[in-house]
């Protein structure tokens, strides 16, 4: 069984306090998974806040939870766990002081989570120590970006690890809690007849999409110093091109998961010089219709000129014997067509074709697993059409809708996360040597990109990207699987 904590959001006054994290644990509390007699601080640098901080979260959680997921007798008992803290995290003062004696008198264990910019982790880390916060149970979690390259990432390291063991730092990555990014282990590792065809053998190429349809949505500072390369390719998409392509790990536990996605990490081609203009393809919106709407480009939404990328697409090899020649195809961007996050795996055609020319083409089998907006898992198969007499090959799809087997599913990445982070579970969570693999990566591009001739590409709002990301796969005679 486990024990009851206190769970501490440094920045909980924040959009990812407020919109995350609180109804995550609303969920969490709501499904009987938070242990009676556990506390949740969230900190904040306004006293009014603090005082305030019940009517403030239960105001934004109501607006981000679904109304059939709001019960106002189970809220009143959940916000009784919760507590505002009057704090201000780069200032070692008596209010520190007052946490930490709280914290003494309540649960042994702790965990702190920095929803904070990383400028402030080094910080807050040192007061946590410097006021006796940390007991032997006492984790920390950290939320991405973690660094804006890998030098700084390093430092950030370097930093929380003045204050605590690898093994008590959190590095969360929000995609590893998503529940079909989970069920990508269990189709892989558990069913036969997806790992005998998971290799070069029998898969033609990988592709990876993230698209969005949002903006900028009042992020504009972090967004333009980040760009798509730093928020979304550096960890969500190359975490997911970890669990597509690493080896089955020997346990299903943190060190042989995290063991194998590092030697994925490793056997990644290096792409640096004139390789980074031939594999990827950087690129910013301008205005168009989104949604039925007319909105601005990224420049007139940020009120400035810039060279951020709001797209990318790269192709990427890994070497090793099971995907030597197998492209993989990441693409990620925002103000997109729709949104979707989805893995495609495209399999070869048959060597031999037995039908007649008039059966129509060979089409190859693809799987398709859909992250969202829905949670399934298709696998697109040859049938013949039954309408016809003769011979006529059509795709048909078997499909595993994950979440028609549930009468009531709220996928919630953030609440299967804080629960692991609360149990001590590390296994979904990143190791400091996976940050600096996936640095040595992206570096060298953002590196590359800063020749004048790698300027990002425009590319209208509502689109599917630049013409550029269309012809990075037709040179290789294919198509992105939404774009056909
Ligand atoms: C975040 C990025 O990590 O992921 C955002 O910083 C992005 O820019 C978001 O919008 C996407 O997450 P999801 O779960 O909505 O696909």
């Amino acid at each position: 069984m486990q024990k009851p904590f206190d769970f501490v959001i440094f920045g909980g006054a924040g959009d990812l306090a407020l919109r995350k994290l609180i109804p995550a644990w609303y969920r969490a509390y709501r499904d009987g998974q938070m242990p009676e007699g556990s506390r949740i601080f969230g900190t904040m640098r306004k006293a009014e806040q603090a005082e305030n901080y019940r009517a403030m979260v239960r105001e934004a959680a109501f607006n981000y939870l679904r109304d059939d997921e709001i019960d106002n007798e189970t809220w009143n008992k959940f916000e009784a766990c919760v507590f505002g803290v009057f704090i201000n995290i780069t200032e070692r003062d008596e209010h520190w002081d007052a946490l930490a004696k709280t914290l003494q008198e309540g649960n042994e264990e702790r965990i702190f989570y920095m929803a904070t910019p990383p400028a402030v982790f080094s910080a807050c880390c040192k007061n946590i120590s410097d006021s006796g916060m940390i007991n032997k149970t006492s984790r920390v979690v950290v939320e991405k970006p973690l660094g804006y390259n890998g030098e700084s990432a390093e430092k950030i390291n370097a930093d929380i690890a003045q204050y605590f063991e690898e093994d008590a730092i959190f590095r969360i990555d929000h995609y590893l809690g998503k529940e079909t990014v989970q069920n990508l282990l269990a189709l892989r590792f558990t069913n036969c007849i997806f790992e005998h065809l998971w290799d070069s053998k029998s898969i033609d190429h990988v592709e990876i999409s993230i698209s969005e349809t949002v903006g900028l949505e009042g992020r504009a500072s972090f967004y333009d110093d980040a760009g798509a390369l730093r928020d979304m390719v550096q960890n969500h998409l190359m975490q997911l091109l970890c669990l597509v392509a690493m080896e089955p790990p020997s346990k299903l536990n943190a060190d042989s998961i995290r063991a194998e996605k590092l030697k994925v990490l490793d056997a990644l081609r290096p792409l640096t010089g004139d390789d980074v203009a031939a594999n990827t393809v950087r690129g910013q919106y301008v205005a168009g219709e989104s949604g039925g709407k007319q909105v601005p480009g990224y420049l007139d939404e940020l009120g400035k000129d810039s060279n951020t990328e709001t797209f990318v697409a790269i192709r990427a090899h890994i070497d090793n014997w099971r995907w030597s020649h197998v492209p993989f195809y990441l693409r990620t961007g925002k103000r997109l067509k729709q949104r979707c996050a989805e893995i495609i795996i495209q399999y070869k055609t048959v060597t031999h074709h037995i039908y007649p020319d008039s059966a129509g083409a060979m089409i190859p089998n693809r799987l398709v697993i859909q992250l969202q907006p829905d949670e399934r898992v298709q696998m697109i198969v040859t049938s013949n059409n039954l309408e016809k007499h003769e011979a006529d090959l059509v795709p048909s799809v078997l499909n595993l809708n994950l979440t028609d087997n549930y009468d009531k599913f709220y996928s919630d990445a953030y609440k299967r996360l804080m629960l692991d982070a609360a149990a001590n579970n590390p296994a979904l969570f990143i190791h400091r040597n996976e940050v600096d693999a996936a640095w040595g990566w992206i570096d060298p591009i953002i590196d590359a990109w800063q020749r004048p001739e790698n300027k990002p590409q425009p590319y209208p709002a509502g689109s599917w990207g630049p013409q550029a990301a269309m012809d990075l796969l037709g040179e290789d005679g294919r198509c992105w699987f939404n774009v056909g």
